[in-house]
């Protein structure tokens, strides 16, 4: 090793030790002749000093002659005595801040160009833009709170491998030139030259290959797997990200369930050093979507929605009977003023605010909101009048509503209200607070439907994969397909989806049918899935399984606004890898090779 110790190891008790430490020179200054060097690495940094007081006269000529030459993140090394700091320029804030490395001999192992930003920054806020970041990548990397994000994600895999490896999965690659699985987004192709004209698909995630391995009785499957799909870019979304990706034979939903929980409760404390509460919390989608306005809740506070359409339809209120009129909904969010902290809008959402929430609501596309306070002498507001003293009433005790109290109504078709709903409930938390020291919270969300119409064209499509098993293991025929309820659970994490699974379809037959309801003719399935129903057909074991966001569940551990911050080469917004420039054109002998010249000529007459 070019080194003894590493930069953030040495303390109090290497007091007297000679060694020797390598890294890049974050700071240096002179004081008076005394040159101090701060020394980095990956696990910290250290103070080393030339003191020409405590340094022999030839010893220090030859050492000046080193250190004069020396810049901002060049690489040395040094060897020296570990020596107190002089009394008063101790940091407390550095754990090796209490000691300094009295440099005897130092070496330039590796030179630096002047920096384009400053490494030594810690917080991202005052980086310059990403671009520059992600274009110095390797730069951006050796500030600590990088290295800090990607040693934190290698510490959650580990963990769950580890966990995974204990209950007796095998860590198995499936391929990653494949065929197109249909997870829903765009593929990423790659040209074939041995077979011309022809495409492999980069994996959407691996879900064929993971069923395959339970017909090939792998029973305990597991994968750190790489996934790609060409979607519209996100904040937390990259083209090219990593599921945490398993399968189980023989099991049913709970199993799996109860496995995920298993694991996240072993990495919370190995890597946080905290307890989980398991079980997660369930609910089913249509639960999630009357009461939290999305299929993602955020259940870590209340402000839940609630029906009342059958308390205020007969209310002679302009707004609601118009909503009602046209086949909408009236739902209620109940502000609770003991939601609203002193110092938060002082300590009770006055008109100003309310009137900012009623334009707020209007910009996301809604008609207004309707509001109500609950006084010592029952709701009131201004337009209180229109509703009858016993629809107040029973307003008032379903929505639980006490002295001060803000009832807040929307009105309109009932998906815009529950999106409209699910959007203020998350504005006013966000606005008033309610999600600091909140901790975190997982929800499993279940019972989501089989299939959903979509919306543009008209046709059924699967709400999540083709291959999720209906419960009851059968499909009504022709229309009725969409009450289906399938074998499915989402995870939900603070209110973002980290993951999703489902018991699968063993069974050819339903998978053949299940086909044919999202409207493929049997030539579309002969084509694409005539390998995957055969393998089904050679004794496939009842399985299932989820594939979960590791980048996600990294940076919101973490706090970050993006899962950039917690991927070493991210691609930015235009998917590019700015690091090394691609996508970039090829020379035209490569599209020769594989055919794909025309693209060139194209490119030409352009
Ligand atoms: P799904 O498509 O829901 O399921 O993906 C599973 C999880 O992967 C994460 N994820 C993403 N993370 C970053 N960037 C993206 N573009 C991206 N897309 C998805 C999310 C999501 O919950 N094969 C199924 C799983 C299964 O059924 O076993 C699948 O891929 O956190």
């Amino acid at each position: 090793m070019l080194r003894t110790h590493h930069c953030g190891q040495l303390s109090r008790d290497d007091l007297g030790k000679r060694v020797t430490l390598a890294g890049w020179v974050r700071f240096q200054r002179d004081h008076g002749g005394v040159l101090f060097f701060d020394l980095a690495d990956s696990h910290g940094s250290t103070q080393t000093v030339c003191d020409p007081e405590a340094t022999d006269r030839e010893e220090l000529a030859r050492l000046e002659r080193v250190l004069n030459n020396i810049g901002r993140e060049y690489v040395i090394s040094v060897s020296g005595v570990v020596r107190e700091r002089v009394e008063g320029t101790e940091d407390p804030r550095n754990p090796t801040g209490e000691i300094e490395v009295l440099i005897e001999r130092a070496e330039v192992l590796s030179r630096s160009k002047p920096i384009p930003f400053e490494v030594a920054e810690q917080k991202t806020s005052l980086l310059p833009g990403e671009e520059l970041r992600l274009r110095y990548r390797y730069l951006d990397l050796r500030r600590r709170e990088m290295v800090n994000n990607l040693r934190f994600r290698s510490r959650i895999i580990s963990s769950a491998r580890r966990f995974l490896e204990s209950e007796g999965f095998m860590e198995v690659e499936t391929p990653m030139l494949t065929r197109s699985s249909c997870e829903g987004a765009r593929d990423f192709l790659v040209p074939s030259r041995t077979m011309p004209g022809q495409f492999y698909a980069l994996p959407q995630s691996p879900q064929l290959y993971k069923q395959m391995l339970m017909v090939g009785g792998v029973e305990r499957y597991y994968q750190i797997a790489r996934c790609f799909r060409d979607e519209d870019s996100r904040a937390d979304r990259q083209p090219e990200f990593t599921q945490l990706d398993l399968e189980m034979s023989f099991v049913e939903r709970d199993d799996i369930l109860a496995l995920v929980e298993r694991m996240y409760a072993q990495v919370w404390k190995e890597v946080l050093g905290q307890e989980l509460s398991v079980p997660f919390p369930r609910i089913d989608l249509r639960d999630a979507l009357a009461r939290y306005g999305t299929d993602a809740p955020d259940m870590r506070f209340g402000l839940e929605m609630e029906e009342v359409t059958d308390l205020v339809k007969e209310a002679p209120y302009e707004i609601f009977q118009r909503a009602l009129a046209k086949g909408g909904v009236v739902r209620c969010i109940n502000l609770k003023a003991s939601l609203v902290k002193e110092g938060d809008l002082d300590g009770s959402v006055g008109r100003k605010e309310v009137d900012r929430l009623i334009e707020w609501t209007k910009a996301q596309g809604m008609g207004g909101l309707t509001w109500m306070r609950m006084t010592p002498e029952g709701l009131s507001s201004n337009i209180v009048k229109y509703f009858p003293e016993e629809v107040c009433s029973a307003l008032a005790e379903r929505m639980g509503a006490e002295r001060g109290d803000l009832l807040l109504f929307l009105a309109g078709p009932r998906e815009s209200v529950l999106r409209a709903g699910g959007q203020l409930r998350l504005k006013l938390a966000r606005d008033l607070g309610l999600l600091q020291d909140k901790g975190h919270q997982f929800v499993w969300v279940v019972s989501c439907p089989l299939f959903q119409r979509d919306e543009a064209t008209g046709g059924i499509t699967s709400f999540h994969h083709p291959f999720v098993r209906p419960v009851g293991d059968s499909l009504p025929e022709g229309e009725d397909c969409e009450g289906t309820v399938g074998h499915s659970y989402d995870l939900v994490f603070d209110g973002s989806e980290i993951g999703s699974g489902s018991l699968r379809n063993h069974d050819p037959e339903l998978q053949r049918r299940v086909f044919r309801i999202l409207g493929m003719d049997e030539e579309t399935v002969r084509r694409e899935f005539d390998f995957f129903l055969e393998a089904l057909e050679y004794g496939a074991p009842p399985h299932g399984g989820i594939g979960m966001g590791l980048d996600r569940l990294c940076a919101m551990l973490l706090g970050c606004e993006s899962i950039r911050e917690v991927i070493a080469f991210p691609k930015n917004k235009r998917f590019q890898s700015l690091v090394d420039g691609a996508p970039t054109r090829v020379e035209e002998a490569k599209l020769s090779e594989l055919q794909l010249l025309c693209l060139a000529d194209e490119e030409e007459e352009d």
